[in-house]
């Protein structure tokens, strides 16, 4: 990668040569393509993605390295909302809808889309080694006249590191004989509020005929595209978004602290506020935040700052806040405790729900994993019950089992951490002691919040 105090490239607006749709030169015959849309990376994001495209009536390839994640796929058995999975039944059967570990179908596509994981190391720098792999395949495999599009979220400027410059250097010309575009990924995974096809897609192209015919692809499945002017604001758009969420959610943990010290009940005033139909957006507290955007996205961001030595000091403080959430969890377990009178050595403590949240089985970065981690270290004997996660690895490397009888454990203080809707809390009753994270109602005698 160039340095970033020197990289001419960020936030360029369509600087290079741009001779139009029409000046493309046409597509080789030993290239036609066999395939609208090829995506890379059939996960939370890509598969969803590839079901979308084919449901809309393209012919959709989906590249994918991990061979257990293909069987599960066609077994299919995804961990997806029921639409897709009836979706995924449907693809399944069709020939129009093929699955590959080879990357060199990626040829055989006139759209290449990829969506691999953006994560953080143990030291909260951007881990890009899945994205590069995955930008070196299609820059190796690219032929003329291809559009490619990354939608992984990732640094200002990363298109053109990963894609724009690789592809020059192989003699390609953005705007002329291939198109490259960012269009940051807005799938919610877990919700079925929001159609795929409802929420518009912001799309930024390295040339204005890179950004059309981007936005022709997003076009086949999705009602509306948003364009900016270059890579650089689509990607930042993205960044933005998730870092206005992980502000937000600290905001929220930090008022629900203040309204326990003011003995305020925090969602009562949250949905109070709520009800103002301009200047408010309701976030919710909780025990921390998971999965692959929140705990992850800002830190591209902030890493890409460091170097250019420009501190965010709100977005700093607001990801220090989310990540001392799971310990706060475990230090109010242990005065919940001791209110009843007993310490955490020893007492039995049964975690509830630890995807990192409802209605999924993803247990990245779930804060889940760091309260057991917590209460352990703490000498607390603690079992956890999940039924989208039937087995979990923990932070120290144990892969455990949930619990089928919670009662048959019978906790001393029941941690509620993620409520899925599937969820049977009927069994707990006046016997247990209940610290609920998750801030959502819950009806049970002695429960106390975070
Ligand atoms: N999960 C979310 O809620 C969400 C929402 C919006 C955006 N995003 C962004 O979308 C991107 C993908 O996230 P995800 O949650 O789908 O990740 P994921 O881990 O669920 O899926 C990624 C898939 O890509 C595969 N893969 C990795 N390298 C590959 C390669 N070189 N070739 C082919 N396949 C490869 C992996 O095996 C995996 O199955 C990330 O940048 C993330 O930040 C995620």
């Amino acid at each position: 990668m160039t340095s970033l105090e020197t990289r001419p490239l960020v936030g360029r607006r369509h600087p290079r040569p741009d001779l139009g749709s029409s000046a493309l030169p046409s597509v080789p015959p030993q290239y036609a393509a066999d395939f609208d849309i090829a995506i890379v990376g059939l996960g939370y994001v890509g598969l969803p993605t590839a079901l979308a495209y084919h449901h809309a009536g393209a012919r959709v390839l989906g590249l994918e390295i991990s061979p257990q994640r293909i069987s599960t796929i066609r077994s299919g058995d995804a961990d997806l909302l029921d639409s897709d999975r009836a979706r995924l039944t449907e693809a399944l059967r069709d020939p129009r809808f093929a699955i590959t570990d080879d990357p060199t179908m990626l040829r055989r596509a006139t759209a290449v889309i990829v969506c691999v994981p953006t994560p953080v190391d143990h030291h909260l720098v951007p881990d890009l080694t899945m994205l590069r792999s995955a930008c070196d395949s299609v820059v190796a495999n690219a032929v003329p006249d291809q559009i490619l599009m990354l939608t992984s979220t990732s640094y200002v400027g990363c298109t053109d590191d990963l894609l724009v410059t690789p592809l020059v250097e192989r003699g390609f010309t953005p705007g002329r004989n291939i198109s490259v575009a960012f269009s940051p990924e807005r799938i919610d995974p877990g919700n079925d509020a929001y159609e795929h096809e409802s929420v518009p897609r912001v799309v930024g192209g390295a040339t204005p005929s890179c950004e059309m015919r981007a936005s022709a692809v997003l076009s086949r499945y999705t009602a509306r595209v948003h364009r900016v002017d270059s890579l650089a604001a689509a990607e930042m758009t993205k960044l933005l978004e998730n870092t206005f969420r992980a502000v937000n959610i600290a905001l929220a943990n930090e008022v629900a602290d203040i309204c326990r010290e003011l003995d305020v009940p925090v969602t009562e005033v949250i949905d109070a506020a709520a009800t103002k139909p301009y200047g408010f957006m309701p976030f919710l507290p909780g025990p921390g935040v998971g999965g692959h955007c929140i705990p992850c996205d800002p830190h591209y961001l902030l890493w890409q700052l460091r170097e250019r030595r420009v501190a965010a000091p709100m977005i700093t403080q607001a990801m220090s806040e989310i990540a001392a959430r799971p310990a706060r969890v475990v230090e109010r377990a242990a005065q919940v405790l001791s209110d009843a009178g007993r310490g955490l050595g020893g007492a039995r403590v049964l975690v509830v729900g630890v995807s990192y949240k409802p209605d999924v089985a993803d247990l990245r970065e779930s804060p889940a994993l760091e309260i057991i981690h917590g209460l352990e270290r703490r000498g607390a004997i603690v079992e956890y019950l999940d039924p989208l996660c039937p087995q979990a690895r923990m932070l120290d490397g144990r892969v455990t089992e949930t619990v089928r009888d919670p009662l048959g454990f019978a906790p001393d203080l029941v941690v509620i951490h993620t409520r899925h809707r599937e969820l049977d809390l009927s069994w707990i009753d006046e016997r247990h002691l209940v610290l609920d994270a998750s801030y959502r109602e819950l009806a049970v005698p002695r429960r106390v919040t975070l």
